[in-house]
């Protein structure tokens, strides 16, 4: 980057979102929501079995329901072009994947006829033996060649096991997390139409680019027949970043019925088996360490489920290999093929289950070498990238842990558990864990610029806003990058007909946009200088620009990072735990808009509250569905679980990441909260709960009090 970044001025400030008056007063489309001329509505029929064959599909009671037009099954259903993606491979064979596999849709006239005919469509199968419970020791266990990211399936440094095995302070604990389903608050719509040879769709996606290319490659289609169009997206937090089996319904669907533009909605409950799902882990660390509280070895092993008919592997030990030091370290992923939906990334991928075991482990690592959390990390700090033996661009953490530590109040902070109380039969106490996140640029990106005749910047990148205020802080970012005031910056994001863009995942979106705008400016300021007539800029100029390497990529460690404070209370006679204090501390590089920016990380650590209290899908493993599979049952943290939430942003200049000087904040916010939480309540109670979520009986288990 040449260590300069961009002159800003409207980067930093905390504009009001420009989407915000659209959104509240209910005029911004979401996916089912664009006005199409007489459309069809279609909905799906899921298979009852965990595995199995369809032996015989009874359609003829559904296409006698008035207004039916089409029910499709995989006997004559239009056949795709490609089976490589076995997940988007739908209503090709008679075979069943898991229980809730679409099998079947109907298309008619109105949606509640096409649901009544769903329920009249009749599917016969021959069943066969089902396994979808993860166990640590499950005998199929396997090491997949990558996980998720492209990220090495293990990894070893120095002699780890020796050194456990000498270390004079040892801890060896094995942590649980549950099987997390994605619940953005707009569930998958799709509205598809197939006319004169070109497919349109209006889905909310992460990246229309992305989405496009994979139907794309699935139907044989050239990308340019396909367009789509997401300008809003009601949530996303990768689970609308891979395309899921309801987009290829809809177009299976919209091919059926040409010229007629095709609607589904999936419902709350067919979410639970369609879109996705972080898979649950067994983490076992082992930690050795010095009487000086030095780390000498680490080892993560992770134990995860996968789908039988597809791979995702979640990268879930990347977090230990670059957040310690330690000579002796070992990393291992392994994965069990289970009859379940596949897995997909959910916020913060690998490092939000990861950093859950490992800040857990670091805590009573802590408490087991008589060190202060706070200081057992910053003695432990890493003075390059360990994995990589590579310079961090920036890494901030021990600021973090300062300065949040002052804030929160933690100096003179009494270890000693159990032993805190408030009025009404509450145990306080407090926990710190750390977060991470790297910073990704992913190639792909481009962006054109266009002045207009009155004045304004026409600023083109199929880019995505999921809620995260793209529309927004991609206008500062061109504003700066073209020196001019963000009023005349005319946005245009989420659409293929516009320039490619890498679809907004790893919270690269900024780094990735941000970068081909702030080239494609450089260009149009170039051609503005060169063409001025009579000292006025030439309108109806261009400029056009991919995304530039960064040299600098090769040379650094890029990592966003941060440290979260939770203060809770745990009734002891309930067992209910509730977290009346949140504080983050984060140094993500320079902020692009200190209000969405905000929101995004209070949200990343709500999301990790609630994944520390409350989240878990339940499984029944005599029929292999996830019972709870409605927001009733399934609790996300709501207003009332949700207590103070203070997020303090650290000034960081990294002259390394990108020229707008930036680090993603999508997902950091999310990495560490449920750590935090979980050393907290041992603060609280001396009970060590080494399974998410926390939920009260927990405390109570072989008859045991609150307090031990
Ligand atoms: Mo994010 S889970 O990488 O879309």
């Amino acid at each position: 980057m040449d260590g300069k970044t961009l002159a800003v001025r409207a980067i930093g400030r905390p504009l009001d979102r420009f989407d915000g008056p659209a959104k509240v007063t209910g005029t911004a489309r979401y996916a089912f929501e664009h006005p199409v001329d007489r459309p069809a509505y279609l909905f799906p029929v899921q298979a009852t079995v965990a595995v199995g064959r369809i032996v015989a599909v009874h359609t003829e009671a559904a296409l006698a329901e008035p207004g039916v037009l089409a029910v499709l099954t995989h006997e004559n259903a239009p056949r795709v072009a490609s089976t490589d993606d076995a997940e988007m491979t739908i209503l090709q064979t008679p075979e069943v994947a898991y229980r809730g596999q679409f099998v079947a849709a109907v298309v008619a006239e109105t949606s509640e006829a096409a649901r009544r005919a769903a329920d009249l469509v009749g599917v016969d199968y021959r069943t066969g033996p089902h396994d979808v419970e993860l166990r640590p020791d499950h005998p199929d266990r396997y090491a997949p060649a990558v996980v998720n990211g492209g990220f090495a399936t293990d990894s070893v440094h120095g002699d780890p096991e020796a050194a456990l095995a000498e270390a004079a302070v040892r801890l060896d604990a094995t942590y649980t997390t549950a099987w997390y389903q994605h619940a953005q608050i707009e569930p998958h719509a799709t509205i598809a139409t197939w006319a004169g040879d070109r497919l349109t769709l209006y889905v909310g996606s992460q990246g229309v680019h992305r989405l496009r290319d994979s139907l794309a490659t699935l139907f044989g289609l050239e990308p340019e027949r396909i367009r789509i169009i997401s300008p809003y997206v009601g949530g996303a937090f990768g689970g609308k970043l891979h395309a899921h089996p309801d987009v290829v319904l809809a177009v299976l669907c919209a091919f059926a019925v040409p010229g007629r533009p095709v609607k589904l909605a999936l419902t709350r409950q067919q979410m639970f088996s369609q879109v996705g799902y972080r898979t649950p882990s067994f983490q076992r660390i082992r930690l050795g360490a010095g009487r000086d509280g030095k780390l000498v070895a680490v080892s993560h092993e992770a134990v995860q489920q996968t789908a039988r008919h597809k791979e995702f592997a979640e990268q879930t030990v990347t977090p230990t290999r670059v957040m310690y030091a330690a000579p002796h370290r070992s990393t291992t992923h392994r994965m069990v093929r289970l009859d379940v939906p596949v897995p997909t990334i959910m916020r913060a991928p690998g490092k939000t289950p990861g950093m859950y075991a490992l800040e857990s482990a670091m805590d009573e690592m802590a408490i087991a070498c008589g060190q202060d959390p706070v200081e057992f990390r910053i003695a432990n700090e890493p003075p390059v990238d360990p994995e990589l033996d590579l310079p961090f661009s920036t890494r901030n953490l021990v600021a973090c842990l300062r300065d949040g530590a002052r804030r929160f109040g933690w100096a003179g902070r009494d270890p000693t558990p159990g032993v805190r109380r408030a009025a009404g039969g509450w145990l306080v106490g407090t926990g710190v864990a750390s977060s991470v996140y790297p910073v990704y640029q992913l190639p792909g990106s481009s962006a054109t610029i266009r002045l207009e005749p009155d004045g304004r910047y026409v600023v083109s990148i199929g880019a995505a806003d999921l809620g995260t205020g793209t529309w927004t802080t991609l206008a500062q970012i061109a504003a700066d990058a073209l020196a001019v005031p963000v009023e005349r910056i005319d946005l245009r994001i989420g659409d293929t007909a516009l320039p490619p863009a890498m679809a907004a995942g790893g919270s690269s979106g900024m780094t990735s946009w941000g970068s081909a705008v702030v080239e494609a400016a450089r260009r149009l300021r170039a051609r503005e200088a060169a063409e001025h007539v009579d000292g006025i800029p030439a309108s109806g100029i261009e400029a056009a620009a991919d995304m530039p390497e960064n040299p600098d990529r090769e040379r650094f460690s890029m990592y966003a990072f941060g440290a979260q404070f939770a203060e809770v209370r745990v009734h002891e006679a309930t067992g209910e735990v509730r977290v009346p204090r949140l504080l983050g501390v984060f140094a993500a590089g320079r902020i692009i808009n200190p209000k969405t920016g905000r929101s995004q990380l209070l949200g990343g650590m709500t999301m990790g509250l609630s994944m520390a209290l409350h989240e878990q899908c339940v499984l029944d493993p005599r029929f292999g569905h996830v019972v709870n599979h409605d927001l009733a049952n399934y609790h996300i943290a709501t207003n009332a679980d949700v207590g103070t939430v203070e997020v303090h942003l650290l000034a960081e200049d990294d002259p390394y990441v990108n020229p707008m000087g930036s680090k993603g904040i999508g997902e950091l916010g999310i990495v560490g909260t449920a750590a935090a939480i979980a050393n907290a309540v041992q603060h609280a109670t001396g009970v060590r709960v080494r399974d998410l979520p926390i939920t009260p009986d927990r405390f109570f288990a072989d008859g045991a009090s609150v307090v031990r």
